[in-house]
């Protein structure tokens, strides 16, 4: 795995080698082993060996620090693709009304349909290379055959978004976790109307989007969203198997900022389109991020490429 790593690129296999036992001479000289028979009670650690098949927690308190612990443990470096994409096209999508429970449009169910096709088809791909890698022996880690789950939120458009999905082939799950942000009063309005019948709210959520909590009964804020995310979240870590997100606009954005690293403030205003599915592919050096947008004329995915 370390000949993977950025500071090993193109480097003859046992000079990396020779580097890295170097690189360890050299930590074991420079660190000092923390053990728990040295510590006073003021340090508090934990331990992972082996990405976490060995977790060692000494003297954790509070709720934040075993927070931490509990993250650790679910992490994990299999190999695994996960898509995650917005449902299809809604009837309220074409209003421009936000939040509701609209059923799709048929160009939504036309997503839907391809996007069955187009995961089908990646999933042959994945078990292609995998017996490829694992007869040729350049597998990076023991290779599973690899089952997709398939998540949704309790909403019909994202229902509907998974219906050409066999049940039979497919893991599939509805979660409310996964629902969109609920707008209280303003569910079903337009932006337009939103701004026109509550001109200091539509300013208040202009000026601090993050911060901002719908009023009314059950509005929420994206930090509330952020926090209902919290166990799904644990859970994303914690499978091994591929995985394929149907849920909407402001958990997309939570997810990927989560998954890509990006900056809390920006998340509320990135770019997140109907019809466009992402690939995460979270890797000991790093995420691998690809992005996919449905054309409607070839009923296929095409691979977008930035720059
Ligand atoms: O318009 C679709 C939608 O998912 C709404 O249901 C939701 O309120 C909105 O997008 C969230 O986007 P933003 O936070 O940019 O208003």
């Amino acid at each position: 795995m370390k000949l993977s790593s950025p500071d090993y690129k193109g480097m003859d296999e046992a000079q990396a080698g020779a580097d890295f036992r170097k690189r360890l001479d050299n930590y074991e000289r420079a660190y000092q082993t923390l053990d728990e028979e040295d510590e006073e009670d003021v340090i508090q650690y934990c331990k992972l060996i082996n990405v976490g098949k060995k977790v060692i927690a000494y003297n954790i308190q509070g709720y934040l620090a075993g927070q931490c612990i509990f993250y650790l443990m679910n992490f994990n470096l299999t190999p695994r693709s996960i898509w995650l994409t917005r449902h299809g096209e809604s009837l309220d999508n074409l209003v421009g009304k936000i939040g509701g429970d609209a059923p799709l449009s048929p160009k939504g169910k036309r997503y839907g349909a391809c996007l069955s096709r187009f995961i089908k088809f990646q999933r042959q791909e994945n078990e292609r290379i995998r017996t490829l890698e694992a007869e040729t022996g350049t597998a990076m880690t023991p290779q599973k055959e690899k089952t997709v789950a398939v998540w949704t939120s309790m909403l019909t458009r994202t229902k509907e978004t998974v219906e050409e999905f066999d049940p039979k082939e497919y893991d599939i799950k509805h979660m409310r976790f996964l629902n969109e942000i609920y707008a209280g009063i303003c569910e079903g309005l337009s932006y337009t109307e939103i701004e026109r019948r509550y001109p200091k709210e539509f300013e208040a959520r202009r000026i601090n989007k993050l911060f901002y909590r719908y009023p009314g009964m059950g509005g929420e804020s994206y930090l509330d969203v952020i926090q209902r995310l919290n166990p799904l979240i644990i859970e994303l870590e914690r499978m091994t198997s591929d995985l394929l997100i149907v849920t909407h606009r402001v958990v997309l954005r939570i997810l990927l900022s989560y998954l890509m690293d990006i900056d809390r403030s920006k998340m509320p205003n990135m770019e997140v389109q109907l019809h466009t599915l992402y690939c995460v592919e979270p890797k000991p050096h790093g995420t691998v991020v690809r992005r996919f947008k449905w054309c409607e004329e070839l009923d296929w995915f095409i691979e977008e490429v930035d720059g």
